[in-house]
């Protein structure tokens, strides 16, 4: 890879160990989601160095990426996990984390998926005073968590904003008084509050301000009710920089770290808290650690656009779709270099019968052609989680670049028989 002019990312970390993007299509099929086992560990630790405080832990949220042997190695890890759906519930139970490591964040649930929550035994976050009294009705005298809506919002685009006026999410701080009656009037313990800005913030100041919101909310709460509290959870949303081409810097970490902890840590003491502090990112630990590989598979243009159409429709990844979201791409060609080192405006596209099927929107890229593999990098988070089958697509691949650099399949493509399944008995 080093002959090819578009792959110093992935260079620079080693990504694709001892094997090659080339070698990973020959074996495992195109498109393919290719994982590295290094990246995803050193994410996870970046995180948990977030605080040193005892009661600290790092809630991941398997909504980015909920692959069972990435799920693992998570837990080797250290950290815990959510579940907002019976499915994920399942998976995070299949990769052998237990009830206590699984905190259950609803939104909209049936009381049937309340039901199958508490039968695991987990603590369940509810996100309406609906929700409240419907648990309330289930779970008399049990424990609860709820999530507020601390009034601050942050996010990539409108869709993923769940703090704030505008979202359907959490409850609002003027309705303290009547979680509180209800707590009362079903005997429930609050066992925790929660909240979630949204999804990606590349600046800490909106996060660390929700942060002290929360905890003031805890200053406020009646003293017969604080003193059940186990659990302060802040939510996700850390960033990660997209742009890695342009140069765009990361969230510092290790700044954010700083406020963070010293804030725990000083209301902590002054409030006499012994409960778990949470934070519940999923991009931040997944995202980087996946690159979606496909194949150009014809380049056409028209009326002066020049098109590169690629197997990787948006049913594999929907995120520019869905949210105009940029990926980096990266280019290679099998066999040698064979860049001639000129570049032109491409569009790369996807084999989606829909026109809005576009992975990268006019990006000035050396000259592409049939026969080269595109790379789009930051595929971990969002990715595989949100492939579907559409036009009767199966779903990609994926393989786990391991510590000692060789590539392990960890999910098998689908194939055509899965397209059938749910008709057995019926056809
Ligand atoms: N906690 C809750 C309650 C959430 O709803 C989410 C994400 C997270 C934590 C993790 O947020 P993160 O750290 O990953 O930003 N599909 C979109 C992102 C949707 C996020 C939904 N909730 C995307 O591809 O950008």
């Amino acid at each position: 890879m080093k002959n090819d002019p578009r792959s110093q990312y992935t260079d620079s970390v080693h990504f694709y160990g001892k094997t090659t993007p080339e070698a990973l299509l020959r074996a495992f099929g195109s498109p393919l989601y290719v994982y590295n086992e290094t990246i995803l560990r050193e994410r996870c630790r970046t995180l948990k160095g977030l605080s040193a405080h005892p009661g600290f832990a790092v809630n991941y949220s398997v909504k980015a990426n909920a692959n069972v042997f990435l799920l693992r190695i998570l837990r080797e890890e250290g950290l815990v996990v959510d579940a907002m759906s019976p499915g994920e519930l399942y998976m995070d139970r299949l990769a052998g984390f237990s009830p206590e490591e699984i905190l259950y964040i609803s939104n909209n649930n049936s009381e049937r998926e309340m039901a199958n929550a508490l039968s695991h035994g987990l603590l369940i976050s509810v996100d309406s005073l609906s929700q409240l009294e419907r648990f309330g009705r289930l779970a008399r005298g049990g424990k609860v968590m709820v999530r507020l809506n601390p009034g601050i919002g942050a996010g990539h685009s409108s869709k993923v904003v769940t703090g704030g006026k505008k979202t359907k999410f959490g409850i609002s701080l003027d309705a303290m008084s009547e979680i509180f009656a209800l707590t009362r009037r079903f005997n429930l313990t609050l066992a925790g509050i929660n909240q979630h800005i949204g999804s990606l913030f590349m600046k800490a100041d909106d996060y660390l301000d929700a942060v002290k919101v929360l905890l003031d909310q805890v200053d406020r709460l009646p003293d017969d009710i604080r003193g059940g509290l186990e659990v302060i959870d802040f939510g996700g949303g850390f960033g990660i920089p997209y742009h890695k081409y342009d140069g765009e810097a990361p969230l510092d970490m290790a700044a954010l770290g700083r406020k963070f902890h010293s804030l725990i840590c000083a209301w902590s003491e002054r409030s006499g808290y012994r409960g778990r502090f949470l934070v519940e990112p999923g991009r931040f630990v997944a995202a980087e650690c996946g690159v979606l590989l496909g194949r150009v598979e014809a380049v056409k243009t028209n009326a002066g656009n020049h098109f590169v159409g690629t197997d990787i429709g948006f049913n594999v990844l929907m995120r520019p779709v869905l949210y105009d979201s940029f990926h980096d791409v990266e280019i290679y060609r099998p066999n040698g270099s064979g860049f001639d080192g000129h570049t032109l405006v491409q569009t790369i596209t996807g084999n989606v019968c829909e026109s809005g099927d576009i992975l990268a929107k006019a990006r000035e890229l050396p000259v592409m052609r049939e026969g080269d593999i595109v790379a789009i990098l930051d595929a971990g988070a969002y990715g595989y989680s949100m492939a579907s089958t559409y036009n009767e697509r199966q779903r990609p691949a994926e393989v786990l670049i391991l510590k000692d650099g060789s590539a392990k399949l960890i999910r098998k493509h689908e194939n055509l028989a899965d397209l059938a399944r749910g008709y057995e008995g019926l056809i």
